[in-house]
């Protein structure tokens, strides 16, 4: 009889564990979710390529500041700067003052998607780092992702 009674209650033991795996799933796809919602829109992560390539190497990596180039997010907090004189700034430069102009190398589009990208760091909706790149949302739900960031009782016996 209890030989009997094994099977079943083995495969109950299984399938609670199941389930406590599949809702352990499910909360980390919403936090996942919630990770979608503070992803860079594309004209921002293209303005973060573009400062990346010409601006970080003064004014440091996600915008924070560099040891001769001020922080542009304490620019545009401070109102030193608006979108207008940003992108005179960055078309122009400041001769003699260290600050080259892009206007050669840099479209009126990419100078303004650096601003969106800069003022979204201002503002706090972007964190540090590669930006969440809006077309790759599906692409990043693959095994490598999940491995990185198991659920919590992925690796559970
Ligand atoms: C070679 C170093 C260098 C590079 C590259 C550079 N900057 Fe600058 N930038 C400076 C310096 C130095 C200043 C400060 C000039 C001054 O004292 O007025 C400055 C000032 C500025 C200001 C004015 C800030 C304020 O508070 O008045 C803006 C805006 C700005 N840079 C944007 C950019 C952007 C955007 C890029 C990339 C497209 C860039 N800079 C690339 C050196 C650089």
């Amino acid at each position: 009889m209890s030989f009997h009674l094994r099977g079943p209650r083995q495969w109950c033991v299984a399938l609670a564990l199941g389930v406590v795996g599949v809702g352990a799933w499910n909360s980390s796809a919403a936090a996942q979710q919630k990770e979608h919602a503070a992803r860079a829109s594309k004209v921002e992560y293209e303005g973060w390529r573009q400062y990346m390539t010409n601006c970080a190497r003064c004014h440091g990596d996600d915008a924070v500041g560099g040891v001769m180039a001020p922080d542009l997010r304490a620019s545009i907090t401070k109102g030193a700067i608006n979108q207008a004189s940003f992108e005179s700034v960055v078309s122009a430069g400041r001769p003699g003052k260290g600050m080259p102009p892009f206007k050669g190398s840099l479209n009126k589009e990419q100078i303004a998607a650096i601003y969106a990208y800069v003022d979204a760091r201002a503002k706090g909706r972007l964190p540090a780092g590669r930006p969440s790149c809006p077309s790759s949302h599906h692409s990043r739900m693959n095994m490598r992702t999940v491995l990185k960031h198991p659920p919590p009782s992925f690796f559970a016996p």
